[in-house]
């Protein structure tokens, strides 16, 4: 009986997902989404493929320093547009080429480029033009700001005709899109960044800065999430998503699709892949009600929205351990009414430190309490990240987030510059982006434990963990 309840939720599954394929209307990047039966069914089986190595490793890439660093630009949505403008305030920039299937978009990037005093960039509006653009030989960089199913293809395409890319986050839903990231880095020695900006916050750059200096001792346990009510921007049909394919994705997928918010400032503090990697997975989420609920208040009980079949469970929790045994809890949920959270907490054998709902340390000898407002600032001074000192004042003014997505912009174009390996690699991308696919197959395995793979393959052994760098 329950095992005849399994194969019928999975077989819905695989139709609900095979359906939601052809509703998002994707052509050349159809196969990302996993809609065949074979592919259903490697999402469910524990056993994991890992792909034979298709070049070097790229950990500690470095490439030749490029002068100026330039760019083509690719999706210019509501994420895109304020990239484009921070890009622009950085030293050693320029804009070559920008694309997006919405011609206005492509305009209003471009307006910002003139009003700057930038040449124009060329404009690209086809929906396979980013082809064209990754093609072109006076571009270094892809910085991609598209729905989540473009990532992986535009990134691979990217690399594949000599460029570095940089993308959105996630950068791959799939298993299948983790390796295709590695094996055509390590196939084309480019790098390959996931432009994870909560990294670089600054009670996170700072936390990370304390950590690596041993002020928490052995961290082993850490704490984060995506706690963010999107029900009205996932169901905006006029200026909101393009072709709304936010909720188009939590239709079709259950468990956590937006991981590395939480998980990518956390795992770096960890040295995850650097010393220590991922080893397994298990996850649960609750019942789906939120997108349901908002549907009815908000279009009527009988509306379509009210109707449809939503597969994303409003609340995920998926819990990681390590091969050193250390654990991570990540949690997702976009659908039920609650302040913004990412936690972001972090728990060695000396001390913790909590980000949300309100920033506090607490230490050793007295760690029962937390650091009295004045001890704290003073550790926070005293810890405060080179990256910090060196751009945080310019950060606040051009802003994005608070100015962490400056500091992640400005960091990327100055490795680039200098030759330097980047702050995040595809194989930190890979493992982060690894429980979009893996949490939901835990869930749909009644919590099953999923191995997660070794992207690596056994370089995160010797590799030691990223030091706070210094920035002239
Ligand atoms: N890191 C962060 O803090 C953060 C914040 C918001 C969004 N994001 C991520 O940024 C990405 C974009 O999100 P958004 O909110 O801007 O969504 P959006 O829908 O507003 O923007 C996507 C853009 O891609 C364009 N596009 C679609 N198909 C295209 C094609 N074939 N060629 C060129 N352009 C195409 C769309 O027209 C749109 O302008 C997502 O991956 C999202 O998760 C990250």
């Amino acid at each position: 009986m329950k095992n005849s309840n399994r194969n019928n939720s999975r077989r819905n599954f695989i139709k609900i997902a095979a359906a939601g394929s052809a509703a998002l209307g994707l052509s050349s990047v159809s196969n990302v989404f996993g809609s065949t039966a074979n592919d259903e069914e490697q999402k469910l089986s524990t056993k994991l493929k890992v792909p034979a190595s298709k070049g070097k490793s790229v950990m500690g890439l470095r490439c030749e320093p490029l002068k100026t660093v330039r760019i083509g630009f690719i999706g210019i949505g509501m994420r895109g547009i304020g990239s484009l403008q921070r890009l622009l305030q950085i030293e050693g920039v320029e804009i070559i080429a920008i694309a997006d299937v919405v011609p206005s978009a492509v305009k209003s990037g471009n307006k910002q480029l003139t009003d700057a005093g930038f040449k124009a960039a060329i404009e690209y509006t086809g929906e396979e033009d980013w082809k064209k653009i990754c093609e072109r030989d006076d571009i270094d960089l892809i910085y991609q700001c598209t729905p989540w199913l473009m990532h992986t293809p535009v990134s691979v395409y990217a690399m594949k005709h000599g460029k570095h890319a940089a993308c959105e986050v996630p950068s791959a839903v799939t298993l299948d899109e983790c390796w295709d990231l590695v094996n055509t880095a390590e196939e084309t020695q480019r790098h390959f960044m996931m432009l994870e900006n909560c990294c670089y916050d600054f009670f996170e750059l700072n936390t990370l800065n304390m950590a690596r200096n041993g002020v928490f001792g052995d961290i082993l346990h850490a704490e984060g999430a995506y706690l963010h009510d999107l029900r009205e921007l996932k169901f905006r049909k006029e200026n909101g998503y393009h072709n709304m394919w936010r909720l188009e994705y939590s239709k079709i997928h259950t468990g956590n699709p937006y991981p590395t918010h939480g998980l990518g400032p956390v795992a770096q503090i960890m040295g995850i892949n650097r010393g220590d990697r991922f080893d397994y997975l298990t996850s649960v989420s609750t019942k789906q009600e939120g997108l349901s609920l908002y549907a009815a208040e908000t279009f009527g009980a009988n509306s379509p929205e009210a109707l449809q079949t939503y597969a994303l469970g409003d609340m995920n929790t998926t819990l990681i351990q390590t091969v050193n045994g250390k654990t991570i809890m990540i949690q997702h949920n976009t659908t039920s009414p609650r302040p913004y959270s990412r936690i972001q907490m972090i728990s060695g054998t000396k001390g913790m430190a909590i980000k949300y709902p309100e920033e506090q340390i607490a230490l050793e000898p007295a760690a029962h309490e937390f650091l009295k407002k004045e001890d704290f600032d003073a550790l926070m001074k005293k810890y405060e990240h080179p990256l910090i000192t060196r751009i945080g004042e310019k950060a606040k003014k051009v802003g994005g987030h608070g100015g962490m997505d400056f500091m992640m912009d400005y960091r990327l174009i100055y490795c680039l510059r200098n030759g330097l390996p980047l702050d995040q690699d595809v194989y930190d991308a890979a493992a982060w982006c690894s429980v979009v696919a893996l949490s939901e197959k835990s869930v749909l395995n009644k919590g099953t434990s999923v191995e997660i793979p070794d992207f690596t393959r056994g370089a995160w052994k010797n590799a030691t963990p990223w030091p706070v760098v210094s920035i002239d």
